[in-house]
């Protein structure tokens, strides 16, 4: 079943680089990522899927690029709000994403959470309209220190999962990427011990079994994110629940995401 899963790397890159920036990013690691399959990391860009999630403002100028890139990497936008069109001043909805050529799009992460009052309600309007525009939703869910060290992690990926969830068909479920991002890990430097990371990962993909059955919770890839870095990432992708990383400080490194995409490919091979 592991097997059937292609990991998905993606670069979260958050509220970072200019069009420019971007652009000089794409020029270091295309070659990067094409190199390392020639040094012996087979499968790169072949049996893990890689995607880049930049700010709004860039993601034309990427999405181009990536177009006229000879690997197949997906573009990702990191927020979207539910209605097609309308008066939301500052907004941009799945309709737009759609139209620049867009395959995920991030929801529920906990910097939206947190800082812009994001709650399971809004979020699962979201997770809904970017599936009904053709686009794949990258769900994050996690618990915070207090709620781990509380003994609540389980209670809140449930509630989180649940909420988002909501009305969510069998057929939109098994679209879904779902990220499991304890918030204490990102940004922090500090990622979860690879037990921790199966844990979360192996309780999420339980759960989609009791709401969607084995089929769907088989196909659901289960993403780990928080602090996963060149040195880290091997040991964590290799667990058997955790397909792939969703990845923000470092990725906005050419050399040190394309590695993270160089131990995916060899955590494949390790899974057999
Ligand atoms: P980090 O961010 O890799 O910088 O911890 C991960 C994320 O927020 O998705």
């Amino acid at each position: 079943m592991d097997a059937q899963r292609t990991p998905l790397v993606v670069a979260n890159w958050k509220m970072h680089k200019t069009i420019p920036e971007a652009l000089r990013f794409l020029d270091a690691f295309l070659p990067a990522l094409e190199g390392l399959g020639a040094q012996g990391a087979p499968g790169v860009g072949r049996v893990v899927e890689v995607a880049i999630a930049p700010p709004f403002t860039a993601l034309q100028a990427v999405g181009a690029r990536l177009r006229s890139a000879t690997a197949s990497i997906g573009l990702a936008a990191q927020n979207v709000h539910p209605e097609p069109q309308g008066a939301y001043t500052g907004e941009v909805s799945p309709v737009m994403l759609s139209d620049l050529g867009c395959r995920y799009v991030i929801v529920g992460h906990s910097e939206r959470r947190r800082h812009f009052g994001e709650d399971d309600a809004f979020i699962n309007k979201k997770l809904l309209a970017a599936l009904r525009h053709g686009l794949g939703p990258i769900l994050c869910v996690g618990e915070t220190l207090e709620e781990r060290r509380a003994g609540r992690t389980q209670g809140v990926l449930e509630r989180q999962l649940r909420g988002a969830l909501a009305g969510c068909p069998p057929e939109g479920a098994e679209r879904l990427v779902i990220a499991y991002e304890p918030v204490w890990a990102i940004g922090t430097g500090v990622a979860a011990s690879p037990d921790d990371a199966q844990e979360g990962a192996r309780f999420v993909r339980e759960l989609l079994r009791e709401l969607y059955g084995e089929a769907v919770a088989g196909r659901v890839r289960v993403q780990y994110g928080g602090s996963v870095q060149p040195g880290n990432a091997y040991e964590l992708m290799v667990r058997p629940d955790v397909d792939g990383a969703l990845v923000g400080g470092a990725s906005l490194d050419p050399e040190q995401f394309a590695q993270i995409v160089a131990e995916a490919a060899k955590a494949v091979q390790a899974k057999g």
